[in-house]
């Protein structure tokens, strides 16, 4: 028989009282966390949202509340009246906020029971919780749990602060749709049909990029948004099908003061976690990240910069590295510090690793007492104390090499960087690294296709030095390969290794924007079809404009320290885009899809 709130109301929080409550008479309501039960009391800790206090039912004092409380289980909701007490000494609990104090029952109320949950909500540590799918499934139960509690009231907090910086810096906030055309971001778009015209269909936005701009060319100057977008592409640990962007967009800007508002924003909300950034960031163009760091997005917090062998090994016999110098390739390598005793397995290990990466091989290097090399036999020890020394390497290290397109060197070697600070705790996980990557290349080459496709986004501006090598490369078929040599106006933020936002300068003119699509293989026709609306509206007064989008999930990552972002998000999906808990996708009614004319074939 469950009991009625009625009239009842709390009076306090279950993380609130505390010893300057003793004797207070209260009203506790909440979700039974634990129970024990020990002859004549009962204990139960109380929690909700703020925390957990622990109840006392005895069955000396309050006979008919003991009696309930037997029949108590974990996460029935209760409501329990009592009077505050001070714990015994030696029985406070320092771990607990509330933990000097107890609420002696007077009364208590079963409001609601519960069924035996399908996995333990307390536990200790990380690893010991159930499986995800599991939790994902009934995400209502995970979400009690202190640490997504936390998590998503953080998330709530970032996004507080957000709005408040942007509403300060006098920008406006402006609502786009959800029902839109196709907005280019590089990844497949979920698509939504129309029933009132039949055969057409709607894209969710990818990002809101294009209305963006159109804001700009409608005066308003100073956008932001806090925008819902949705990428039908490959899932990985920081990245879902909807998440959601702090998008915004200004005009008469320079690059550099995009980049003020991007350090603005991300400083004002790492408040939240008291840390402190520097007013400006380092700026570092992207040709020298790849280079050092092999990633457009290094991680700052540790250093084991890439190191170029290639000089070092020019005029080498040993085929693979000629070969590699002879096709305009890289040899390239890391230094370990101090671990020259990496064991054979462990060195097979990291190549398997590599080769995820496209890597043909990987070579090595060891200063141990004696030097080891898996090249010691092609290259000789003289080279090989050569090659240690151009590394930077020094006795007790171990150097890691990789041969070849300066794509894969850069890939496997930057993962490989990361890779071992992960295993071998180099990374200080209170140090917070930020840092703007400028200059990206205006486009990259699909080498299945033999296309150039935009690095950023088709609306993105090339730098102004690179203006007239971007029209011969359009304009001269010759010399279309030029076009992996333009740089553009974009740029990321990036934390902490994580690319947390990213924008650009736009192109405001048509002719180049027109020249931009033409670049991409688009016809003037297809163009026109999808975007003519936007080149008729950059020919009626399109201020030069730019901005930033940053992931919101990104950030919250970063704020409240996982690496994965469903812990950031109340309802993510799972890494093959679909939500547990709700069994979706799903199949709809037929009736459904005859209204939209739409037929599903079985494959
Ligand atoms: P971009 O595609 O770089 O730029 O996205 C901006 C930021 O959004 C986050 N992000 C994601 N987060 C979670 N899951 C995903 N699938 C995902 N994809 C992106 C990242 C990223 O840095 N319209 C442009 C911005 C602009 O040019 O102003 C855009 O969307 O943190």
């Amino acid at each position: 028989m469950l009991d009625v709130l009625g009239n009842l109301e709390r009076t306090h929080s279950c993380g609130e009282l505390r010893e300057q409550n003793v004797g207070e008479r209260v009203v506790l309501m909440g979700w039974v966390a634990k129970k024990r039960d020990f002859g004549v009391f009962t204990f139960i800790d109380l929690r909700d949202r703020e925390g957990m206090t622990q109840v006392v039912v005895s069955s000396e004092t309050v006979a008919e509340a003991h009696a309930k409380a037997k029949s108590i289980r974990g996460e029935f909701v209760i409501a329990v009246k009592g009077t505050v007490v001070s714990r015994a000494e030696g029985t406070q609990n320092a771990k607990l906020a509330t933990g000097d104090i107890e609420v002696k029952v007077e009364e208590l109320l079963i409001l609601n029971d519960a069924a035996v949950p399908p996995f333990q909500l307390e536990v200790a540590g990380s690893e010991n919780l159930a499986a995800e799918d599991t939790r994902l499934k009934y995400r209502y139960l995970d979400l009690r749990r202190p640490q997504l509690q936390h998590n998503i009231r953080m998330r709530a907090k970032a996004v507080k602060a957000i709005r408040e910086y942007f509403d300060g810096r006098g920008f406006i906030e402006i609502e786009t749709p959800i029902l839109l055309k196709s907005t280019p971001e590089g990844a497949r778009d979920f698509i939504v049909p129309s029933r009132i015209h039949t055969g057409k269909f709607f894209a969710l936005p990818q990002s809101p990029q294009i209305l963006k701009q159109i804001t700009m060319i409608a005066g308003f100057d100073k956008y932001y948004q806090i925008a819902r977008c949705f990428r039908d592409e490959d899932l990985r640990a920081d990245r879902q099908p909807e998440f959601t962007q702090l998008d915004m967009e200004m005009s008469f800007v320079n690059r550099e003061q995009v980049y003020r508002e991007m350090e603005g924003m991300f400083n004002h909300v790492l408040k939240l976690i008291d840390v402190d950034l520097p007013a400006e960031w380092t700026r570092m163009t992207y040709a020298e990240a790849m280079r050092r760091y092999g990633s457009d997005k290094p991680d700052l917090r540790f250093g084991m910069e890439l190191k170029d062998l290639s000089e070092s090994l020019k005029g080498t016999d040993f085929a693979p590295f000629a070969d590699t110098l002879e096709k305009s390739g890289e040899i390239k390598c890391i230094v370990v510090k101090g671990k020259a005793d990496y064991s054979r397995k462990q060195l097979d290990e990291l190549q398997e690793f590599v080769k995820r990466y496209g890597a043909g091989a990987m070579a090595w290097i060891k200063i141990g007492d004696e030097l080891t090399s898996s090249l010691l036999k092609v290259l000789g020890e003289a080279k090989i104390t050569e090659l240690a020394a151009a590394a930077g390497a020094a006795k007790g290290d171990a150097v890691l090499i990789v041969a070849g397109k300066r794509s894969v060197v850069a890939a496997s070697l930057g993962a490989l960087r990361n890779e071992i600070a992960r295993r071998e705790n180099l990374i200080d996980r209170s140090k917070y690294e930020c840092l703007i990557v400028t200059e990206f290349p205006m486009f990259e080459h699909d080498d299945e296709t033999d296309t150039y496709i935009a690095a950023h986004h088709p609306f993105t501006s090339p730098m102004d030095e690179d203006l007239e090598m971007f029209k011969t490369a359009v304009n001269d078929p010759s010399q279309h390969n030029l076009l992996g040599k333009v740089r553009a106006k974009a740029y990321d933020a990036v934390i902490n290794g994580y690319e947390c936002a990213g924008g650009s300068i736009r192109i405001h003119q048509k002719d180049v924007q027109a020249l931009n699509f033409k670049a991409l293989g688009m016809s003037p026709e297809s163009s026109r079809s999808q975007f003519g609306f936007f080149l008729d509206a950059l020919e009626y007064g399109t201020p030069p404009h730019g901005g930033f989008a940053a992931g919101i999930e990104r950030t919250c990552m970063i704020l409240v320290g996982t690496e994965n972002i469903r812990d950031v998000m109340a309802f993510p999906k799972t890494a093959s885009a679909q939500d547990l808990m709700m069994d979706s996708p799903g199949v709809v009614d037929p009736s459904q899809l005859d209204e939209l004319g739409i037929n599903v074939v079985d494959e």
